[in-house]
C-alpha cells in the first residue's frame, strides 16, 4: 500500500532479467503497474489500448474459444473479460517462464476453469493443436521486434487452419521499426479472407484484422 502511495510522487521501477525477453521492468506509476522492456511497453500501457481498439473492430458476441499468443502481463485478458464481458474459454501461450511468473504474481493471471496458460513456443503450439478458435490474437514480441518466424507463410497457414468459420485474427505489429506484412496479406487474399489494416494505432502500431467469413 505504501508503495502505491509513493508511486503517485515517484515512479517505482523493479528490473527482472529474462533469458528470452532481456531486462523486464515493472513500473508502478500513479497507483498502476506497467510491464515494459528496454524499448517498449509490453502490458497495461499503450499496448493494452492498442488491443482494446482492435477488439472493438471484431464481433465477440458468438465467441466461445479465444487464443492469445503472447502473455506479457496478461493485460488483454483483463480487457476481454472486464470490458467485453467475455466468459468463454481463453488459451494463452508464452514461451517465457519468467513472463508467466510475473503475470501470476504481479497481475493475478492464473489458470482457472476458463483460462489455460501454456508455456510453449507459439509456432510449436499452433502447429500441434487441432483446436478451432473464434478469435486468435497474435501479440508476439521480443522487446520491440516481431520474431521473423511469425511472419512466415508456414505460421500463417496454421493460424488460418485453426481459425473457426467466421472467426477473427488480430495481428499486432509495428509501423516503426517497419514490419513488412505484404507476404501475409498475399496469403490471406489467396485464401479468400477479408482483412483490414489499421496504421499508427496509438501513434506507433500497425494492426491487421482478418475475418474468416463463410463462403
Ligand atoms: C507484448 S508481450 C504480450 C502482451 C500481452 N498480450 C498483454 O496483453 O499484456 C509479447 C510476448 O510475446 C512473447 N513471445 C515472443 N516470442 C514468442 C514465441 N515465439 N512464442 C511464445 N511467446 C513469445 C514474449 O515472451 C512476451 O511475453
Amino acid at each position: 500500500m505504501i508503495k502505491k502511495i509513493i508511486s503517485f510522487i515517484y515512479p517505482l521501477t523493479r528490473k527482472i532479467e529474462s533469458v528470452h525477453n532481456g531486462i523486464l521492468e515493472l513500473t508502478q506509476l500513479n497507483g498502476k503497474v506497467y510491464l515494459d522492456t528496454a524499448n517498449t511497453n509490453y502490458s497495461y500501457g499503450s499496448l493494452q489500448k492498442i488491443l482494446k481498439f482492435s477488439l472493438l473492430q471484431v464481433d465477440l458476441s458468438k465467441a466461445k474459444n479465444i487464443l492469445v499468443l503472447g502473455l506479457g502481463g496478461g493485460s488483454v485478458l483483463k480487457t476481454i473479460r472486464k470490458d467485453f464481458n467475455y466468459a468463454g474459454n481463453i488459451t494463452v501461450v508464452d514461451f517465457d517462464p519468467v513472463i508467466i511468473d510475473i503475470a501470476e504474481k504481479e497481475f493475478g493471471i492464473t489458470n482457472d476453469e476458463k483460462t489455460t496458460i501454456i508455456c510453449s513456443d507459439a509456432v510449436d503450439f499452433i502447429r500441434n493443436t487441432n483446436e478451432s478458435f473464434n478469435l486468435i490474437i497474435i501479440d508476439l514480441f521480443i522487446d520491440n521486434e516481431i520474431p521473423k518466424k511469425i511472419l512466415l507463410p508456414e505460421f500463417w497457414k496454421e493460424i488460418i487452419k485453426n481459425t473457426a468459420l467466421d472467426g477473427y485474427i488480430i495481428f499486432n505489429t509495428l509501423c516503426k521499426p517497419f514490419t513488412d506484412i505484404k507476404p501475409i496479406e498475399d496469403k490471406l487474399r489467396k485464401r479468400g479472407l477479408d482483412y483490414k489494416i489499421f496504421r499508427y494505432v496509438e501513434n506507433t502500431n500497425k494492426v491487421l484484422i482478418a475475418n474468416c467469413k463463410p463462403h
